[in-house]
C-alpha cells in the first residue's frame, strides 16, 4: 500500500476506477457467457425435441399406416425390413439426415435387439435401467459428458406395444423372413408394456460453447481496450480541464510560500468553470492574506516599537532562563550585545548580584506565579551594578503551557542616588545651621581677641618672647577667623552681590591665578567652553571661590603630569549653565563619595586641608539655586558638575 501514497491523485483515481471497471466488466462478460450458454442449451433442447417429434411421427406412420398396409398387401410370413421395421427405417432416415448434420447422434437401441447392430452400449444400458427403475419417467433431458465432449441429450424409453408383438412376441408367431434375417436368439418374447430399449438423440455442445466462450472473451477484451482508450481520453480531458489548472494553482502557492512571489500576485486562470471560481477564491484569499499580513506587520511594528522604545528593560527568557529577547534598554542596562541574544548565550539569572535575590525571585514566582516591584541589585556584563525594580510573569504558549518568563526591569539607580543626595543635602543644611550658630557666637570674642592682640602688637615696647607669643596668638586667631568666615559662607550668612558675568571669563580668571601651581606640577589645562554662552546673574566672587576650590582640589589630586579639563555648556531645556571640572588624578573612592561635601571632611594631612572647600562650595552653589555633584568616574580621576540657573531669582540672602 506504500506505493499508493506516492501516486498522484489522478493516478489513484484512475487506478481505483480501472480496477472497479475491470472487475465489473469481467463479471458482465462472464454473465454474458453463462447467459448465452443457457440460451444455447435451451435452443439445443428445443432442436432435439423437434427432431424427436419428427422421428416419433415417422415411427407412428410406419406403425399405424405403412406396416399394417404392408402386412395386408404382402402374403403371410412375408416381412420387408426396408418398409416395415421401425428401427431400420428410422436408422436409415437418420443416417441420411446425419450426412447433412453429422453432429446429430440418433440411436434407437435395446439391451436385447433383433438386429445385433442395435445393441445398447454401456451408457445406453444405464438409461434403459434408469427408465425400468423409474417407470413414471417418460423421458430424460440433460447434458452429459462423453469422451471429454458435452452433449445435449434427449432420451426416451421404447415401450413394447401390441402392434409390435407380431415381430417381438413369440418366435413362432414371427414372420419367417424376419427370423431368416435376424434369427430367433434375441429380440423375442417381449410383453406389452416392457421397456425394451431407448431412443436417444444427442447434440454436441462444445463447439458452440467454445464459440460463446470466445465471444464472451472477445467482449471482455474489447471492453478492456475500449476502457483503456476511454481512460486515455478522460485522462487527457481531466489533464486539460482540471489537473493542469490545479497544478498551476499549486505551483503558484508554492512560489508564494517559498517567497518567490508576493501576496500582490494573482493566479492567471480566466475560465468561468469551477477551477476558475477556485482560482478567483484563491485570489480573494490572497488579498485577505495580504491584508492580514499587513495588519500583522503593523501590529508587530507597533508592539515592537513599544518593546524597543520602552525606557524600562523588557526581557523574555525561556523556562531555563536563557534570554530569547531583550529590548534596547535591557541590552544597555545589562551590557549585552544583540549577537549575545541571537546566540542564546545570555542567562537571565546570571544578572542577580546576590544569589539570595535569585532564590527569592524564584520562590516568589513559584508561589504567586508573578513578581512585582522586586527591589534588587543587578550586575551587568560590563561589571556595572544597578539598583532596579523587577516585575515578572510566567510566559504561556498556545496550549497554555508555561514556556518562560517575561520580565520588566526599571532602573532606579539614579533615583536612589538622588534620594541619597537629598538626604545628604538635608543633613548638610542642618549642619550648616549649627555651624552658623557656633560661628556667629565665636566671631565676636574672636574679633575682640584679634583687636586686643593687634593693639598690643602696635605697642613697640613689647619685644622678645612676648611679642613672638602675641604674633602666634594673632596668627592662630586669624586662622580661626578664616575658618569662621568659611563656615559662615557655607551656611550662607555672608552678603551676596549679584551681577551679570560671563562664566567662561570668570573661569579663565581663576585658571590664570593658578598658572604657577599648574606649571609647577606640569598639569595641562583643556578648555572646552560653549562659545556663545549667555551671561549669568551671579555673585562673581562666590562662584569664583567655588571654581577655585574645585581647581585646587583637582590640582592637589594630581601628583604630576596630569590634565584638568574644564567644560561649559548651556542647557536650553532647563535654562541652566553647566560647568564640569574633571581631572585624571587619584579620584574619589566609592566609600568616601558620600562624605566629601560634609564640613571638615578631608583626606589631606593636617595643615594642608581643612575639609571645608567643598562644603563651602556646596553652600554657595545652593545659594544660587544651583546644584553641585561629584560624578561617578570609576577609577579615572574625579569630575564635579555645577549647574546654575540662568537667572538666579531666588537667591537666599540670610543673615
Ligand atoms: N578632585 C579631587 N580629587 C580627589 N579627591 C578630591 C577631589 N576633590 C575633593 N576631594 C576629596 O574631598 C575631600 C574634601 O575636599 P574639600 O575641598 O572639602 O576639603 P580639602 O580639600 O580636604 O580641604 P580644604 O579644601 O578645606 O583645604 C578632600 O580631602 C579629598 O579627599
Ligand atoms: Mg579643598
Amino acid at each position: 500500500m506504500h506505493f499508493l501514497k506516492k501516486l498522484s491523485l489522478t493516478k489513484k483515481f484512475f487506478l481505483g476506477i480501472g480496477i472497479i471497471l475491470v472487475l465489473f466488466w469481467a463479471l458482465f462478460s462472464y454473465s454474458t457467457y453463462v447467459y448465452l450458454r443457457e440460451i444455447y442449451k435451451t435452443e439445443a433442447f428445443s432442436k432435439t425435441n423437434l427432431l424427436y417429434q419428427q422421428i416419433q411421427s415417422t415411427i407412428k406412420y410406419i406403425r399405424d399406416d405403412l406396416r399394417p398396409t404392408m402386412f395386408h398387401i404382402l402374403p403371410h410370413n412375408q416381412f420387408i425390413i426396408e418398409a416395415m421395421s421401425v428401427s431400420f427405417i428410422t436408422k436409415s432416415i437418420m443416417s441420411d439426415f446425419r450426412k447433412k448434420h453429422p453432429n446429430v447422434i440418433y440411436r434407437r437401441v435395446s439391451d436385447n435387439p433383433l438386429n445385433g447392430e442395435n445393441m445398447a452400449n454401456r451408457r445406453e444400458n444405464k438409461f434403459i435401467n434408469y427408465f425400468r427403475d423409474n417407470r413414471k419417467s417418460v423421458f430424460w433431458k440433460g447434458i452429459i459428458k462423453d469422451n471429454n465432449m458435452k452433449f445435449a441429450v434427449h432420451a426416451k424409453p421404447v415401450i413394447m406395444e401390441s402392434e409390435c408383438l407380431p415381430c417381438h412376441g413369440k418366435p413362432a408367431d414371427a414372420p419367417d423372413m424376419l427370423k431368416k434375417i435376424y434369427g430367433t436368439t434375441s429380440g423375442f418374447n417381449k410383453k406389452v408394456g416392457d421397456i425394451i430399449g431407448i431412443e436417444y438423440l444427442a447434440l454436441p455442445l462444445d463447439k458452440t460453447f467454445t464459440q460463446i466462450k470466445d465471444l464472451s472473451f472477445s467482449i471482455f477484451i474489447a471492453g478492456i481496450i475500449g476502457m483503456m482508450l476511454m481512460f486515455i481520453a478522460i485522462n487527457s480531458l481531466i489533464n486539460i480541464v482540471a489537473v493542469r489548472p490545479i497544478g498551476k494553482i499549486r505551483s503558484f502557492f508554492k512560489s508564494v510560500v517559498d517567497g518567490n512571489k508576493g501576496f500582490d500576485s494573482k493566479i492567471a486562470i480566466r475560465s468561468k468553470d469551477e477551477i476558475g471560481e477556485l482560482a478567483n477564491s484563491f485570489n480573494t484569499m490572497m488579498e485577505y492574506l495580504k491584508k492580514s499580513k499587513n495588519e500583522l506587520i503593523s501590529s508587530e511594528k507597533k508592539y515592537r516599537q513599544i518593546f524597543e522604545g520602552s525606557k524600562d528593560a523588557i526581557i523574555v527568557a525561556d523556562c531555563l532562563g536563557y534570554v530569547q529577547e531583550a529590548n534596547k534598554a535591557g541590552r544597555e542596562l545589562l551590557g549585552w550585545k544583540e549577537t549575545d541574544i541571537a546566540d542564546n548565550s545570555r542567562y537571565l539569572f546570571d544578572v542577580f548580584l546576590n544569589s539570595s535575590d535569585y532564590d527569592k525571585f524564584m520562590s516568589d514566582m513559584e508561589n504567586n506565579g508573578y513578581i512585582k516591584d522586586f527591589e534588587v541589585r543587578l550586575l551587568s556584563a560590563e561589571g556595572n551594578v544597578a539598583d532596579v525594580l523587577m516585575s515578572a510573569n510566567y510566559r504561556e504558549d498556545e496550549s497554555r503551557q508555561i514556556c518562560g518568563f517575561e520580565t520588566m526591569i526599571k532602573d532606579i539607580t539614579e533615583r536612589k542616588r538622588l534620594i541619597r543626595q537629598v538626604y545628604e543635602a538635608e543633613r548638610l543644611a542642618a549642619m550648616g545651621q549649627l555651624a552658623a550658630g557656633v560661628a556667629h557666637e565665636i566671631n565676636n570674642p574672636l574679633s575682640i581677641i584679634l583687636g586686643y592682640t593687634s593693639l598690643l602688637l602696635e605697642n613697640d615696647s613689647i619685644n622678645g618672647l612676648v611679642r613672638k607669643d602675641l604674633q602666634t596668638i594673632y596668627g592662630n586667631a586669624n586662622s580661626c577667623k578664616k575658618i569662621i568666615e568659611d563656615l559662615l559662607s557655607f551656611s550662607r550668612v555672608t552678603e551676596t552681590r549679584l551681577g551679570y558675568d560671563n562664566i567662561n571669563c570668570l573661569i579663565d580668571s581663576v585658571l590664570d591665578m593658578l598658572t604657577y601651581e599648574f606649571e609647577k606640577k606640569k598639569i595641562s589645562i583643556v578648555r572646552n567652553y560653549c562659545p556663545d554662552i549667555p551671561p549669568l546673574l551671579i555673585d562673581s566672587d562666590k562662584i569664583r571661590q567655588v571654581i577655585l576650590n574645585l581647581l585646587i582640589n583637582a590640582c592637589q589630586a594630581i601628583d604630576e603630569n596630569g590634565t584638568i579639563s574644564v567644560l561649559t555648556s548651556y542647557d536650553t531645556v532647563n535654562n541652566m549653565e553647566v560647568i564640569k571640572i574633571s581631572d585624571d588624578g587619584c579620584g574619589i573612592g566609592e566609600e568616601i563619595r558620600e562624605k566629601i561635601f560634609e564640613p571638615f571632611f578631608t583626606t589631606k594631612p593636617v595643615g594642608e586641608g581643612t575639609g571645608l572647600g567643598l562644603s563651602v562650595s556646596y553652600g554657595l552653589i545652593k545659594e544660587h539655586g544651583g546644584d553641585i555633584i561629584s560624578e561617578d568616574t570609576g577609577d579615572k580621576g574625579a569630575a564635579f558638575t555645577i549647574r546654575l540657573p540662568l537667572n538666579a531669582q531666588n537667591i537666599n540672602n540670610k543673615d
